[in-house]
């Protein structure tokens, strides 16, 4: 039996997935228009931990789409709403919900780490229709504190129990799997957008195309 913890936002759930959602209305500044909503979003939880402070991860994501539809005025602001709303119930990528279910078959443990507040986790967990191959979903928010603080990435531990080395971790941000091979854990990188590698000192045990091969060879 093995731990499996995932990061939500862009390793199970598609973050762009909203804004294709909408890509007619949108138009073609829809997709770097969704680009600087993420790129802000992650920006604030940076800012504010670092200042020590701590703004839930749902407000941060409404007001980063603010900014991102200010910078990008070709986008129509009355797409904001409906945005959102497709932020809450975001799509999984059906190769995350395929690992979900053969882990659990194989009987491993699976579990969310995420930055995503409480209920913003369960909308989404609950479109997706996940929950029940998932064990724990955890949120930053009993620590009020976002990733990439340690005490974050401990949160795991205390949850099941275990060691750091029993904890195999999965995300699609190098900078999220830095920090979870920087407390111990089995680091696994899912390179979606085929990115250079980065944060050299902490390389992870394997990087994935994305999540179809994991239960398999992971
Ligand atoms: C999360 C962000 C980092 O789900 O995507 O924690």
């Amino acid at each position: 039996m093995s731990i499996y913890v995932f990061d939500a936002y862009g390793t199970l759930f598609d973050v762009h997935a909203a804004i294709a959602k909408f890509n007619a209305e949108a138009g073609p500044d829809g997709a770097r228009m969704s680009e600087i909503w993420r790129g802000k979003q992650l920006e604030y939880t940076w800012t504010l931990t670092l200042a020590g402070h701590y703004t839930e991860f749902w407000t941060l994501t409404e007001r980063a789409l603010d900014f991102a539809l200010a910078r990008v005025p070709s986008v129509p602001k009355a797409l904001k709403q409906r945005l959102l709303d497709a932020y809450f119930k975001l799509d999984a990528f059906p190769d995350a919900r395929a690992a979900l279910r053969a882990l659990k078959q194989k009987g491993d443990k699976t579990g969310i780490l995420s930055n995503g507040s409480p209920n913003m986790l369960k909308g989404a967990v609950d479109a997706a229709g996940i929950g029940g191959d998932l064990d724990a979903v955890l949120s930053v928010d009993v620590l009020k504190m976002f990733k990439p603080r340690p005490e974050v990435y401990r949160l795991v531990n205390e949850h099941y129990r275990c060691a750091a080395g029993d904890v195999t971790f999965v995300s699609s941000n190098r900078w999220d799997v830095m920090a979870g091979v920087s407390v111990g854990f089995r680091g696994l990188w899912v390179n979606r957008g085929k990115m250079p590698d980065e944060y050299l000192d902490f390389p992870p045990a394997k990087t994935l195309a994305d999540l179809s091969s994991l239960a398999s060879s992971a």
